[in-house]
Parts: C-alpha cells; structure tokens; sequence
C-alpha cells in the first residue's frame, strides 16, 4: 500500500526539480529529524557544527515525537506535495523502500572515496546500501535490549543487576514495597515495541528472535515460546505506575534520574538524557542488559539519506553525508546521543563504560551472528508487518488478553499484513 501511494506523488515531484534545484543552489542542507529530547538536541549540534565546518548551512526541520513515527508521516506528506527535505533521518526498511521508488541520492563517490565499505559493519550495510549502491549514512548504532537503573535505589534495597526475568521480577517487588515505581515506562506504541524486543530475546535467544521477528515464520509466531515472551510482557505490565498512557520516552527516563522510578527499559538513547543531565554510569545510574539477553545485541542505527531534488543539491548533500561519516563527528556525536559510532575505527577513548559495553558486546555479537535488528525500530521487517505487530503488542499490553490469544492474533496479523 505504502508503495503504491509513493508512486502515485511521483510525478509530482518530478514536477518539482526544477524549482527544488534552484532553492538548493545556496547549499543550505534542510535536514528532517526527530531528535527533540534534551540529549538528543546536545548531540544534534555535533552534527550541525561539523556541517558549518564544511563552509554549507543547516536548515533545522524538527518533528517531535520519539521513535520517528511523527516524522515519516509527515515525509510522506511533503514527498507527496513534491516538497521533501534534502535530507532526512531514516530507520532500517524504510531506506529501501524510498530507495526502491528512486527517491533516493546515490552517495557512491563519497562512500568510496572515504572507505564506507570497509568501515562499517554489515548488518548496518544493509539498510544502507541498496542494490550494492550506498543510499544513506550511518551516524550511530543503537542498542534496544538496555535496562537502565537508579543506582541509589539499588543500593539501598541491595540490589544488582537481575540476571534472570525470575529475578527482576522479585526486585521489582521489593521495589515498589519500599515505595518506588519499579518500572518507568510510557504507553506508546513504540515504547511497547522497544520492550518487546528484549521480551522476544529473553523468551528465545538470537535465533529464535530471528527465526519469528525477521523471517516471520509462523511457527515461530505462534510458538509457546513466543507466549513466554507476552509472559514477560503481563509481568513488566504490573511493574509500571498508572500514570504511564501517553508519557514521553524521555519523561520516563526523567523519573528514574529524579528516584521516583527504578528503571527503564530503553533504548540508549535514555542514556544520552542521564548525561544531559549530567549523571555518570556506575555513580548515579546503573546500565545492564535485560535479563536473559546477555550476548545479543538488538540494534537500530539512525542514517540520514538524501532526497533527490536533481543535481544543484547533491554538494550540500554530499557535504552532509561526510560531515556523519566523519571519523571525529561520530566520536563526538555517539558520546553525547548514548548510541555508539557506526564506524568501526573509531577508539574507545571518551567513551564511557556503558558505552564501551556496547562497543565490546556488538563486536562479539557480530562474530557470533547475534546482531539483530530491533523490531521496534523498523530494523527486523518491513512497515507493513511492523505495523500490524506494533498492534497486536500495544493491544495485549493494555488490556486482560491471555498469552495463548496474543499469539493466535500475532500469527493472524502477520500473515494479513503479507
Ligand atoms: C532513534 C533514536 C531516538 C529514539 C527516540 C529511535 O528510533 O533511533 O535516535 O533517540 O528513537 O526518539
């Protein structure tokens, strides 16, 4: 569907060149994002400055709403008025499929140029690159299956890091008796999916996830093992505050800084928000893989991918492209947004230990083919099942369903969305 509608504005912005090329003549980069958060905007000025640095100018296009969702609708508007930005930050399949539709620069000569090949790992490589062409630059590499925890709390209820779900379980319940919210979480769609990511891994390990999430196999779907994961779901359920429909990623992360809550289970993004606020790993807040996770790592990577808007645009873009792929930017960039470089030679150096975890702990999951990419953030299967899921999860965490109905729905929706 989403295709179809994509080719039915194509004309339009053909239509379009014209007037696009001559805006773009001033190699001012408009770039889309949705980098709001007060960590996400610190890190966002990495990028901006080194962009400034190449002599060209970055006009900003915000659209808030964490996860990206806010912002791909509105590229789909703007692509449909023949109006897009010249570069916009992108998730996993949604690369391809502007690519396949030809929206996309072809960023070859700069990638070649500088290596990209060599220098970036390859379950990233696949989204950027389409039909062996570079379409996007990858800026950061994320990790979904994070707990992020107040170390104050901990310590004075004794705790360490869970390293079964039994165990956070039991924690959790020690938490609340001593008057905290042992879970901090906010009821969006995609914040159900990024827990959901860690539950499914849990539930199965790497090639389980695989197996269901990525090649969406409906035996896997509709597996007792997928039920254990919806398991975990009804237990994390019972572990968050009633006042969580609606609230921000970023908000919920805020209370596990302030103590109100225990802890999060996010994205590292969340850790770009303990650092704005200048909070330090192993002295205020405390950074472990979800339990039963240890040795996979669940990935998204942000890449910025430049609209075609005929030739007078490709220098600002070009510009842009090695302005994220610079070896100091990303450095710069990743230590502040939480994420870690998705170039591979950047040093450790000012990195702190949560980031080197995950610079350590990716690079053995790639030897180990335990890399995957995270449903939540596009990087495990395409919009249209992704979608469908996104429901059935979100559904099952706000209502009574049982673990045995989610996965009969969870099959069912799968296969529709196909
Ligand atoms: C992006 C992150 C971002 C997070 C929250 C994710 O989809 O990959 O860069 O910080 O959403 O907005």
């Amino acid at each position: 569907m989403f295709r179809k509608r994509i080719t039915a504005v194509a004309v339009g912005l053909v239509a379009c060149h014209a007037l696009c090329a001559a805006a773009a003549d001033t190699k001012t980069v408009e770039v889309m994002h949705w980098w709001t958060s007060g960590g996400e905007a610190k890190a966002l000025a990495v990028l901006k400055d080194g962009l400034k640095a190449k002599g060209d100018a970055w006009k900003d296009s915000p659209i808030a709403g964490g996860g990206g969702e806010a912002a791909r609708t509105v590229l789909k508007a703007r692509v449909a008025s023949g109006n897009p930005p010249d570069a916009i930050q992108m998730l996993g399949f949604t690369i391809p499929e502007y690519a396949q539709e030809d929206y996309l620069q072809n960023l070859d000569a700069v990638a070649s140029k500088e290596d990209w090949d060599k220098l970036v790992p390859a379950p990233i490589q696949k989204f950027s690159k389409v039909d062996g062409h570079w379409v996007a630059a990858p800026v950061d590499v994320h990790r979904t299956n994070w707990v992020w925890a107040n170390k104050k709390i901990f310590d004075q209820l004794k705790l360490t890091p869970p390293k079964t779900f039994d165990e956070l379980v039991a924690d959790a319940d020690k938490i609340r008796k001593a008057g905290y919210v042992p879970l901090a979480h906010g009821g969006q769609a995609w914040q159900e999916a990024t827990i959901f990511d860690s539950a499914v891994m849990s539930a199965g390990g790497p090639k389980f996830y695989q197996q269901a999430l990525v090649k969406l196999d409906p035996s896997a779907l509709g597996s007792k093992t997928m039920e254990k994961a919806f398991d975990q779901m009804r237990a994390l359920r019972g572990m968050v505050d009633p006042n969580f429909p609606g609230r921000d990623w970023n908000l919920a992360t805020s209370m596990v800084i302030t103590g109100k809550a225990a802890m999060q289970i996010m994205g590292d993004w969340a850790k770009g928000e303990f650092a704005s606020a200048g909070k330090q790993p192993n002295v205020d807040y405390l950074c472990f893989n979800y339990p039963g996770t240890d040795g996979a790592f669940i990935f998204n990577t942000d890449q910025f991918a430049g609209f075609k808007k005929g030739d007078a645009s490709l220098p600002g873009e070009y510009a842009f492209a090695s302005t994220i792929m610079d070896k100091g930017v990303q450095a710069k960039f990743n230590q502040i947004k939480g994420s870690i470089p998705a170039r591979l030679d950047v040093p450790q150096d000012g990195f702190d230990e949560c980031g080197k975890k995950s610079m350590n702990d990716m690079r053995a999951a790639l030897k180990t083919d335990s890399m995957v990419g995270s449903f939540a953030h596009g990087h495990a299967m395409p919009d249209g099942p992704k979608n469908a899921v996104y429901d059935v999860v979100t559904h099952f965490f706000n209502s009574n369903q049982s673990s045995a109905d989610a996965v009969k729905s969870l099959v069912a929706a799968v296969k529709n969305s196909q």
